[in-house]
């Protein structure tokens, strides 16, 4: 049997591969104190407070909810202020909030930090149009004065909020709005001067999406000439890639798509053995079982995005998949699974 690492608060704990594993060495963003050096990186509709356990079960050191609109939190709308529901275990968690406007963010990041985030990230990575259209996301890229007073007036709301705690403000960037443009390496020690305590790059142009492969070749030349800490994020699918980004300069680093249907690639990236199907399944079962929880009804719906994955990592057989994408309704979900 494999067991799941545990997850790493402020100590760095000795990992299956021995205390001096650099992806077991603390490191400090800001005034927050990091055990591990591997991250789960925020996704829309993915990473809610069910996946970010299961992720920490299995050893992420640092976990963010999705993307959150500042504009619904300074709203009070309250399917936006649902995202800031989270469990104890999930710490040490990151909110990551997305918007344009300085005041109206600024204020959104006061709340997050009053309802319990240890770090308050700024989405300028999201390619999206929806998002792009407003100014939010990827287009601060191509608005440095803009991104810059943003990162200042969040900074300054959130050590209102937690006057000396020192609770971090980063900030997520791609390598630019097209390839090549450089805009991200522009921009990012402008961040930096206004007050960012670090800055994680996804170095895919926006026009790229999710496709090809990303270039950390920029993520080296940030981390090259960066105060702060760099965290990467791109195509970390096992333990050399980590490595090798760590190795790069990068201060940590972050799981995405790798780690959606197989949870348990946190403790592989850390050293340990891929766990046996029945240890898979029974992290299935758990997932499962607080995805139920939380949702209730919708979960039948946003469960569905998971059983192929979990069927592609070896947690569930083709049948039994095949079984759940079928199951209307909780009961269904819950006979198939024997919850
Ligand atoms: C479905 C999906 C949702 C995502 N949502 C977010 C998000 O809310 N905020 C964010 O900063 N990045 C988001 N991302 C980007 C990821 O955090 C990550 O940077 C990207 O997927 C690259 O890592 P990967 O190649 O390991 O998947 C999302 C990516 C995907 C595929």
């Amino acid at each position: 049997m494999t067991t799941p690492v545990p997850p790493a608060a402020g100590d760095a704990p000795p990992g299956p591969a021995g205390p001096i594993d650099p992806l077991s060495r603390p490191l400090a963003v800001g005034g927050l104190q990091l055990g591990r050096r591997l991250f789960m990186a925020p996704m829309a509709g993915i990473t809610t407070s069910a996946f970010r356990r299961s992720v920490r079960r299995w050893g992420a050191g640092l976990v963010f909810t999705e993307m959150i609109s500042a504009y619904g939190i300074h709203y009070g709308n309250r399917r936006t202020l649902g995202y800031f529901v989270h469990g104890e275990d999930e710490h040490p968690l990151g909110f990551q909030l997305f918007g344009a406007d300085a005041d109206v963010l600024a204020d959104a990041a006061g709340r997050a930090v009053a309802a319990g985030a240890d770090l308050v990230d700024l989405n300028m990575a999201c390619p999206v149009r929806k998002v792009v259209k407003t100014g939010a996301g990827a287009a601060l890229l191509a608005d440095p004065h803009r991104a810059a007073a943003i990162t200042a007036a969040v900074v300054a709301a959130v050590e209102d909020a937690a006057p000396g705690r020192g609770v971090p403000v980063t900030v997520k960037i791609r390598s630019g709005l097209r390839e090549g443009d450089g805009l991200g390496l522009g921009v990012a020690p402008r961040l930096v001067a206004a007050g960012a305590a670090a800055v994680c790059i996804h170095p895919r142009s926006a026009a790229q999406l999710y496709r090809g492969r990303a270039d950390h070749s920029v993520t080296f030349a940030l981390a090259a000439g960066s105060p702060v800490p760099v965290i990467a994020s791109g195509d970390v699918d096992g333990r050399e890639a980590a490595l090798r980004l760590l190795d790069g300069g990068a201060a940590a680093v972050m799981l995405a798509r790798g780690a959606v249907g197989a949870p348990w690639l946190f403790a592989q990236v850390l050293g340990a053995d891929e766990p046996a199907a029945a240890e898979k399944l029974a992290e299935v079962r758990r997932f499962a079982t607080e995805v139920l929880e939380m949702l209730g009804t919708r979960a039948v719906g946003h469960l569905r995005q998971f059983w192929p994955r979990f069927r592609r990592r070896g947690a569930l057989d083709r049948a039994l998949a095949l079984q759940l994408m079928q199951a209307r309704d909780e009961a269904g979900v819950r006979s198939l699974l024997g919850l």
